[in-house]
């Protein structure tokens, strides 16, 4: 019999890779070991065993949205109430936060008891919901007038303290709970993450069934600790980091196996290489080669041509992103850490190819923190949030 080549065209219709912030994955690999943990967590509510909340730290691009976004929806599954947030960092931030968590209580409250048929026992909830809301943001002196509602204190601590209480209470008898998702929770403001730990101490001392599940840049486990010294034993930290060759190759293989085609392993191991194993440069690389490949099995050549390609999008999009966020000092600020040629470089040796002394780059270091383009693995180092931050710097025409 002749040897028979099948030949597949991968249709650009069908590309399942997803480069993009949030954006679901083909497949969510590696997640496994913070997978479980949050699977065990949400068995054992249903037992009325109450374990502590989760908090997902890493880089840039790395997945922690999407992971934190996949707990959210396997904890819905499982009949929890549960709500979304994305912190910002500025200063109007705080009071819009307030108000965001207002409504999104307000609006998952109101689907979980259509959902779930107790729409009457959870009417009084509402109630204080919506005095939350009329309070929260306005400062202490609030007066709330509306009658026949539980006043708000105004004091964001006693009134996320009542509304948390109020919710567990309801839902325990359930065996649901209660899961309150974060998403950029460095960013959160001072007073509302230190009246949200303070709650979730409470709750885990009362048995409340409520958990914080937070995902950030790797200086979160430090803001927490800084906000409330017993943050540090009232989580379960997972460091979310690039994932492992296998583990990269599966994300780049399975959806495109699923689709009856295939990479030679040469090819497949250069993208993983040329990846790093960061998630979004595996998406961003994973569909260049789908697009640009003229049959499969995926070649070499292909995926040479994928990583160029893929890298042209990654500098047009991933890295200005964060980028042209930077003040012209902070580009300085940025461009100097670059030029170390260092992963972690000592603050003193960026200031002095900056030409200063370390006190004079401490606010510029302290603005750029804040923006969350660069972090302080130990104290007197610093270092990018974003993978591949300073090959993009130096690669980039000076301007
Ligand atoms: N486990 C995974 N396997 C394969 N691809 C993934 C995985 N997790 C995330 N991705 C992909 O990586 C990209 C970045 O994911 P995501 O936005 O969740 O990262 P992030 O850590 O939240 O980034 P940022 O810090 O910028 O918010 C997306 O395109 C997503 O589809
Ligand atoms: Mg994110």
């Amino acid at each position: 019999m002749p040897y028979i080549t099948i030949i597949v065209h991968m249709d650009r219709e069908l590309n399942p890779f997803k480069p993009g912030s949030g954006l679901r994955p083909p497949v969510l690999e590696g997640r496994g070991e913070q997978v479980e943990a949050f699977d065990l967590l949400v068995a054992r509510s249903k037992r009325r065993i109450y374990d502590r909340g989760l908090i997902l730290s890493g880089l840039r691009g790395v997945g922690k949205t999407t992971l934190l976004s996949s707990l959210a929806d396997h904890a819905d599954r499982h009949g929890w109430l549960t709500i979304e947030i994305e912190a910002r960092p500025n200063a109007d931030g705080a009071a819009a936060m307030r108000r965001k968590l207002g409504q999104q209580l307000d609006l998952g409250l109101r689907r979980y008891s259509r959902k779930h048929r107790v729409q009457r026992a959870f009417d009084p909830i509402l109630e204080i919901v919506r005095g939350f809301s009329l309070a929260v943001g306005l400062g202490p002196a609030t007066v709330n007038v509306s009658s026949g509602q539980p006043a708000a204190s105004g004091d964001i601590d006693l009134d996320v303290e009542e509304l948390v209480e109020a919710i567990a209470e309801e839902l325990k008898p359930r065996g649901s709970a209660f899961g309150l998702f974060i998403d950029e929770m460095q960013d959160l403001d001072g007073d509302l993450l230190a009246a949200l730990l303070a709650v979730q101490h409470r709750a885990s001392q009362r048995e409340w069934p409520f958990f914080v599940i937070g995902a950030g840049l790797p200086n979160l486990p430090a803001t927490l600790a800084d906000c409330r010294s017993y943050a540090e034993r009232q989580f379960l930290y997972s460091t979310i980091g690039p994932l492992g060759r296998d583990a990269a190759a599966d994300a780049l293989r399975q959806p495109v196996r699923k689709h009856g085609g295939d990479f030679t392993d040469d090819a497949l191991t250069l993208l993983v290489t040329a990846s790093g194993g960061y998630p979004y440069f595996l998406q961003e690389f994973g569909k260049a080669i789908w697009n640009l490949a003229p049959e499969t099995p995926f070649q070499l050549e292909d995926a040479e041509l994928a990583v160029e390609v893929g890298r042209e999008h990654l500098d047009e999009g991933f890295f200005p992103s964060r980028w042209d966020r930077a003040t012209d000092r902070e580009r300085r600020y940025l461009t100097a850490i670059a030029d170390t040629g260092e992963e972690t470089p000592r603050s003193g040796k960026v200031a002095a190819l900056m030409g200063v002394t370390v006190s004079g780059v401490s606010d510029v270091r302290d603005s750029a923190i804040r923006k969350g383009l660069v972090w302080a693995p130990e104290h007197g180092r610093i270092a990018f949030t974003v993978p591949g931050m300073a090959d993009f710097i130096r690669r980039r025409p000076a301007s």
